[in-house]
């Protein structure tokens, strides 16, 4: 209700509480160039608007006389009880929208107990971010380098900087066809200012030939020839299971046979995600390939969601289709760079508030209670 009383005495939030709003709102700040990477997708943008379509065309059933005065949005997952089904998804070189960038996010993040998931491509070194962070909840995503020696030098650095899970994103061997990206020539990995966590890195620096400052060229091209690898195959995740002691979480996962596989191969969780549908253009909706992915390997394997979601209702449904959390990317982006770590604490708080409005106004305390019942589909 606080937003409703705040109304009365004439305290309007200082960001929309319709977050579909903030795209535009960021780019009228911010200009299109952030904007454009932040907003982009893949070809001609068919996958995230299919994320969307997927979301909208399932519907909530309301239920009645369920008595929802006491509610509890908290979820266990990955062995920590978390205060609300949500995380802040790995958004890299986040200082092309605030200065403060992934600092100013983990903040927001570790404010409300919420998990956030610092990129490879943070443009922030992972201890500095860590710092900031205190005990807040901390996971590490991986962009799988080639080398090995950089890979375990990332996995050293995460566990040394208290980041207790590890998220390795498989969708990423290569950056996408993104027209938007492609036609401002705006990629900010190679204007440098996603690079800071690699350029910290000393097992990355000591395949330089020379110092960054004295040829930054090859130091970019280093990086971008590192950040990750095409070539990997199902046996390579021994790797990282041998390197890493705490849950590993596979991230870009849509097809059920993967998460068979992922579970085979030791992991602990899974994101069903098309990365906003920033990767294959033409892809599955996220939305369409979580009840699958949940009924190959939702007894054994934690099972993550994300790609399109932008309102309390929308959690709601992944929930519903067997999520155990969801992840949000573009939102806080946009949240931050309007305001920075207030920006992105806005973002959670509408996110949450709406869920739980959604959940008590369709008879559920708790995300404990959903099942795919819970949602009918539309046909077209
Ligand atoms: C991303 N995403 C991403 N994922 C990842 O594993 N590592 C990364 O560095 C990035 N970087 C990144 C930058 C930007 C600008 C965006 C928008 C996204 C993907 C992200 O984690 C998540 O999968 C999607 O953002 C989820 O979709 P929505 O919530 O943005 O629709």
């Amino acid at each position: 209700y606080e937003i409703y009383l705040n109304g009365m005495t004439g305290a309007v939030p200082r960001l929309p509480t319709d977050l579909t709003r903030l795209e535009e709102l960021t780019e009228q700040r911010l200009g299109p160039g952030p904007v454009g990477y932040v907003a982009g997708s893949a070809g001609n943008g068919s996958t995230a608007r299919a994320n969307r379509e997927a979301l909208d065309r399932r519907r909530i059933v309301p239920r009645m006389l369920r008595d929802v005065h006491e509610r509890d949005l908290s979820v266990e997952v990955l062995g920590h009880r978390l205060p609300a089904p949500l995380a802040l998804a790995p958004v890299g070189v986040l200082s092309i929208m605030h200065p403060e960038g992934e600092s100013a996010a983990a903040r927001a993040a570790a404010a409300r107990g919420v998990p956030y998931i610092l990129s490879s491509a943070s443009s922030t070194p992972m201890e500095q971010v860590a710092k900031e962070m205190g005990d807040g909840q901390r996971w590490f995503q991986l962009y799988w380098a080639k080398d090995r020696d950089v890979t375990k030098s990332f996995l050293d650095r995460a566990k040394a900087s208290g980041f207790t899970a590890l998220v390795v994103t498989l969708d990423t061997p290569l950056l996408a066809w993104r027209p938007r990206d492609l036609d401002q020539a705006y990629l900010p990995f190679l204007h440098g200012v996603g690079t800071a966590n690699y350029f910290s890195d000393p097992a990355f620096l000591a395949g330089l030939a020379k110092p960054v400052h004295e040829d930054p060229n090859a130091a970019v091209m280093h990086f971008v020839g590192m950040f990750a690898d095409p070539a990997k195959t199902w046996p390579d995740l021994a790797f990282l299971r041998e390197n890493w002691d705490g849950p590993i979480v596979l991230k870009g996962i849509l097809h059920p046979d993967d998460a068979r596989r992922a579970a085979d191969a030791g992991m602990d969780g899974v994101v069903v995600s098309n990365h906003g549908g920033r990767q294959v253009a033409g892809s599955v909706a996220a939305a369409d390939a979580l009840p699958r992915v949940v009924e190959a390997v939702g007894d054994r394997l934690t099972v993550l969601f994300d790609s399109g979601i932008r309102t309390g209702d929308d959690i709601f449904k992944a929930l519903a289709l067997g999520a155990e959390a969801v992840l949000v990317g573009r939102p806080y982006a946009y949240g931050l760079g309007l305001d920075g770590q207030a920006g992105v604490d806005h973002v959670i708080r509408c996110l949450l508030a709406e869920l739980d409005l959604t959940l008590a106004l369709s008879g559920h305390a708790g995300p404990g209670t959903l099942t795919p019942d819970d949602l009918i589909e539309e046909t077209a």
